[in-house]
């Protein structure tokens, strides 16, 4: 089989279109709110969590197919956490994408509401489609999006700005913010696989969390030494907000030799699944490489 970079193309198309069709249509009311989700979620983004979904569906045999709502779920999700941490009252950018963030192209209220409206639709999406394991990825998807994952994750972040805290703690809040989500990806991907046996599952739930911790150790590394024009956000922004971060707890070299250790111990969970976990390695070795 051709290596999944090759599909990678076709996979944001699918997942493109898959988006398109989910999201409200731009002239039913209300119109702002409605441009607003769209302006968030289309055209832009590395869609990391759904190729991850459809990843882990190529290294199970299941086709993209079944995987089309969860994949655009976890998006929604994504990008319904991004609008909310581009707000003046959390991470206050006005960078996202390239573009100017929700709040700066429409107003601050309206960033709240599309938030809102694209974190429910990512459920309803789950809800209104059929096949195996559906109600098990509305279990996983909202664990992970809610107080125990990616909100209670921003609620650390907020409080850690401005106090150096300790590494483990540091550790907890990346894999609640960022880990959570990333993870979800992956398990509700296995949903979709109804013969995957528990030893299996647990490899890739913890092939999952660990490449999420080295997302978020990336981006942290990419927010210190990344071109803004590359990462389409405002390098330096996490030192200006004294956020707690990796590079600055660790330094920067340690941070990234940290990051390549969490993703060697995430590739050995794949060893259970030999020459099929090929997309899943790539992944891995993307997330802990990119430069975007
Ligand atoms: C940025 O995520 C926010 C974090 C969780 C670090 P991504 O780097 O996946 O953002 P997009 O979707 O590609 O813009
Ligand atoms: C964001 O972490 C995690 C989310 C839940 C959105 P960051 O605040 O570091 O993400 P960026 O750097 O703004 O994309
Ligand atoms: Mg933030
Ligand atoms: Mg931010
Ligand atoms: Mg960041």
């Amino acid at each position: 089989m051709a290596p999944f970079k090759d599909r990678i193309p076709t996979y944001l198309s699918r997942v493109e279109d898959a988006l398109d069709a989910r999201l409200p249509a731009a002239d039913a009311a209300p119109e702002g709110l409605h441009a607003a989700m769209r302006y968030s979620v289309l055209g832009g983004g590395k869609r990391i969590r759904p190729l991850l979904c459809y990843a882990t569906g190529e290294t199970l045999g299941i086709g993209p197919a079944a995987l089309d709502d969860p994949a655009c779920a976890v998006e929604l999700i994504h990008a319904f956490s991004l609008v909310h941490d581009d707000l003046p009252a959390m991470d206050d950018d006005e960078l996202r994408r390239g573009r100017p963030t929700t709040h700066k192209a429409f107003d601050t209220a309206t960033a709240i509401l599309a938030g809102d409206a694209l974190q429910t639709l990512a459920f309803n999406v789950l809800a209104r489609g059929d096949g195996p394991g559906r109600l098990e990825m509305l279990r996983i998807l909202s664990d992970a999006t809610g107080s125990h994952g990616m909100t209670g994750g921003q609620a650390m972040d907020l409080a850690a700005e401005g106090r150096e805290i300790p590494l483990a703690e540091l550790e907890t809040l990346h894999r609640r913010k960022t880990g959570c989500l990333i993870h979800s990806a992956v398990a509700m991907a296995c949903c979709a696989c109804p013969s995957l046996d528990a030893d299996r599952r647990a490899h890739l739930d913890r092939f999952a969390a660990n490449i999420g911790l080295a997302f978020q150790i990336r981006d942290d590394v990419l927010d210190v030494e990344g071109d803004t024009a590359v990462i389409g956000k405002t390098q330096g922004a996490d030192a200006a907000h004294d956020k707690s971060t990796y590079p600055a707890l660790m330094g920067l070299d340690a941070a990234r030799r940290h990051a390549d250790e969490i993703y060697e111990s995430a590739l050995a969970e794949l060893e259970a699944f030999g020459a099929a976990a090929e997309p899943l390695r790539w992944m891995g070795e993307f997330i802990v490489r990119r430069d975007r």
